[in-house]
């Protein structure tokens, strides 16, 4: 049974990202566990990260209220930090909040209508690609940049949600994109209208059953996560296990 702790909604100070620098976020006491556990000397404090994790799901309607400046700068900042293929970087965070304009955006594709009650939104901007394969990679690294927002508005008890964006031409109206720019999307934020952020026991997954795996289980994992795990088994199975890798090993 889980405990009601390891439950508690997120909210700014319980789940903080902890570091030497920044102790506005160290975690607070909690009555029912008591004291966070104190890191060795020399090593930054644990940040609670999973909980962030546990608890960020699409978050669709919000709270008419805004979102502090200092936490909108905080999630821009988890996008700013972000890693990138060759650190290319090939990206601008336009941050929206005007009314008007959120409904605008919110008419650029038909699955985005909740960007319309939305706190704020991030507007992902990015060089047209030349090739297929930067955009493979532009697309990549923004997926990077949105769960970073993401998880960072989650440690804030901050609600956000994904949308694609069709209607490139009025997105490049409204911002007066440069022609060499497009949209790749749109993430939005907002205070949850239905119930706080808490790490959810049982996600809508697929089942994932990390135990044991071999093709042989006959259970009814996914395919896909079974061909994850039957080539981990086969990996191991010849690096490690096999008498016929000897020779091969330091190739
Ligand atoms: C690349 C991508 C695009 C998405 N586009 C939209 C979208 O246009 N509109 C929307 O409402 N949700 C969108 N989603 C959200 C997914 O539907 C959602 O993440 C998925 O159903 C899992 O739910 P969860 O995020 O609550 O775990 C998108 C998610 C991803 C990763």
């Amino acid at each position: 049974m889980r405990k009601r702790s390891e439950l508690a909604p997120i909210r700014r100070g319980n789940v903080g990202v902890a570091s030497v620098a920044d102790q506005r976020f160290s975690p607070a006491v909690d009555p029912q566990r008591g004291a966070p556990p104190q890191p060795p000397k020399g090593i930054v404090s644990p940040m609670e990260t999973w909980d962030a994790i546990r608890a960020r799901r699409n978050v669709r309607a919000y709270e008419d209220r805004p979102i502090p400046a200092e936490h909108l700068e905080r999630i821009l900042e988890a996008a700013w930090r972000t890693p990138s293929s060759l650190n290319e970087q090939p990206w601008a965070f336009l941050l929206c909040t005007d009314r008007e304009k959120l409904r605008q955006l919110a008419e650029t594709w038909r699955h985005a209508h909740h960007v319309a009650g939305s706190a704020a939104t991030v507007v992902l901007i990015a060089p047209i690609p030349a090739d297929q394969d930067t955009r493979d990679w532009i697309f990549y690294d923004m997926g990077q940049a949105t769960i970073s927002m993401m998880l960072a508005a989650a440690d804030l008890g901050i609600g956000s949600s994904h949308a694609a964006l069709d209607d490139q031409a009025l997105a490049r109206r409204m911002f007066g994109l440069p022609e060499d720019r497009f949209c790749v999307g749109l993430v939005a934020f907002g205070y949850p209208v239905d119930r706080p952020l808490q790490p959810i026991a049982r996600p809508n997954r697929r089942p994932l059953d990390t135990r044991s795996s071999t093709a042989n289980d006959g259970d009814a994992r996914s395919p896909r996560t079974m061909l994850l795990l039957e080539m981990a088994e086969r990996t191991k199975a010849t690096v490690l296990k096999g008498p016929s890798t000897q020779g091969r090993r330091h190739r």
